[in-house]
């Protein structure tokens, strides 16, 4: 039964749904910014809130809506799982989230679901030009599961079809292989932090993502969940919001995405380590435990202190870090405090023994301290490591080594001058939620190749290619109207 409340908050939740389709279709093109939910909102994260983020753009159905309601007061009961189950039967819902793509190779892919209820599933993947069918069973039943279809060409495209133990279909999708090497053939992959969850209903920035051949999405930070701390029942509400969204799942059923967490997806604003700003405990392993299985990374499996890993997208090395949950608050200012000194081994030795032409390395804020004096990163955590890494990477001679970050929202790149008139390069794309933020440039405007301020809303792409036997890396910022506002090609 109902309670009072519930049917009070329906009443609201139907006024509110009126009053956004009647502005979008009595104000056109305008009503879109009429419906944008602000940053400071989302931060706040109210169910009102939440259902305005889901409504932004375009009103999802009143069921969706509904089903998002029920399921997050399940999330946030006693009896989670069990609940949530109900809802799902309910609403005949099969499934909490997913297709969504990840860890791409030149051989694979693997495929996430989130069923309401343990069970198996099944991937049938098909060639687009025929001639290849494949099945992939899943090994148990299981509520989340990432299978693994191996066995595939490279560069090839593929449709698949995931499937429950009934042969029901659960979803479907397509995608690409990436190439085993470099070729004269450019294959691209894209990048992108600070969605602020706002941004994840926001169509166009995923469309061209997914329209323009990305290989991989690579997300590094504040994207679906804000601000929750450990409140397990909201983090896995914010999971779901972003699950319904319409423009995200046609991304990522399509493109692989990993994700590394920056400060709101890790806790809250400026958040990091063991501690919180107040120093109460933070539980760490069961936040970590959470992102694992809410995402579908490379080697999820893996048994490590932190979120960070490495794979190989094709003949392209990327290296994501875990930038907030291995920080050692009490020893800021020290060697190690900033990745923690099994990672920072673990990264250098990665670099170091890198057998690849280009390597990537992500984190969730910015490397340099141009912007923002170093704020809340590197500048002022461990300057020391960080220039130990930057060693490392200078004497990498055969390998482009580019680095890549978010944060300070907009967008930059940086030359880092390093000695002997050296550069490492950062490109930092914080565009994918179009929030307010720091202006284009910092004190040193000669150390950056372009800047784009807070409210900028772009994703970053690299484009990766071989003539003459030379490496060719050309990365590209692209806005909301697929304008390419910058086009730079990348040397060591
Ligand atoms: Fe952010």
């Amino acid at each position: 039964m109902p309670t009072n409340n519930d049917l009070e908050r329906r009443k609201f939740l139907a006024l509110t749904a009126s009053f956004l389709g009647g502005t979008l279709a009595g104000r056109g093109a305008d009503a879109k910014a009429a419906g944008v939910v602000s940053l400071k909102d989302a931060h706040i994260g109210t169910l009102e809130i939440d259902l305005r983020i889901m409504n932004q753009y375009e009103v999802q159905p009143q069921e969706v809506q509904d089903f998002y309601t029920a399921s997050r007061k399940a999330m946030t009961g006693s009896d989670p799982e069990g609940e949530v189950a109900k809802v799902c039967q309910k609403f005949n819902r099969r499934k909490l989230g997913g297709p969504m793509l990840g860890d791409p190779s030149s051989t694979g892919v693997s495929v996430w679901m989130h069923l309401p209820q343990a069970d198996l599933v099944k991937i049938v993947v098909s060639s687009k030009e025929g001639g290849f069918l494949k099945s992939y069973q899943s090994g148990g039943k299981a509520r989340i599961h990432s299978l693994r279809c191996e066995g595939l060409s490279p560069d090839t495209a593929y449709e698949y079809q995931v499937q429950g133990s009934d042969g029901g279909v659960l979803g479907k999708g397509s995608f690409l292989t990436v190439p085993e090497h470099l070729s004269e053939k450019p294959f691209n992959i894209a990048f992108g932090t600070c969605y602020h969850k706002v941004g994840m209903y926001r169509p166009e920035l995923m469309k061209l993502v997914r329209e323009r051949g990305n290989r991989a999405m690579l997300v590094l930070g504040d994207s679906a969940v804000d601000g929750r701390k450990d409140d397990y029942g909201l983090i896995n509400a914010d999971y779901l919001l972003r699950n319904l969204s319409p423009s995200w799942r046609n991304m990522t059923a399509n493109v692989p995405v990993s994700a590394t967490w920056d400060d709101h997806d890790y806790w809250g604003n400026d958040t990091s380590g063991k501690l919180t700003n107040r120093k109460k405990p933070i539980d760490v392993d069961g936040l970590r435990q959470s992102w694992q299985s809410q995402w579908n990374n490379p080697e999820r499996g893996e048994d490590r202190e932190g979120i960070y890993f490495q794979t190989k997208i094709g003949p392209v090395h990327y290296i994501a870090l875990d930038t907030r949950s291995c920080r050692v608050n009490e020893e800021r200012g020290k060697l190690n405090c900033f990745l923690g000194e099994a990672q920072m081994n673990w990264l250098k030795q990665q670099i170091k023994e890198s057998t690849s032409s280009c390597i990537l390395i992500s984190g969730g804020t910015m490397w340099s301290d141009n912007i923002s004096d170093g704020k809340d990163s590197w500048g002022t955590w461990d300057t020391e490591g960080r220039e130990e890494i930057f060693q490392v990477i200078d004497a990498k001679k055969d390998s482009l080594v580019l680095l890549m970050s978010g944060d300070r929202h907009g967008a930059r790149g940086i030359a880092i001058p390093r000695p002997k008139g050296g550069k490492i390069h950062e490109l930092e794309v914080a565009g994918m939620g179009g929030v307010p933020g720091p202006g284009a440039f910092g004190k040193d405007r000669d150390q950056q190749l372009f800047g784009y301020p807070g409210g900028t809303w772009a994703f970053g792409e690299l484009t990766f290619s071989k003539e003459s036997d030379e490496l060719q890396v050309v990365f590209r910022l692209v806005d909301e109207n697929g304008k390419e506002l910058e086009t730079i090609s990348l040397k060591r």
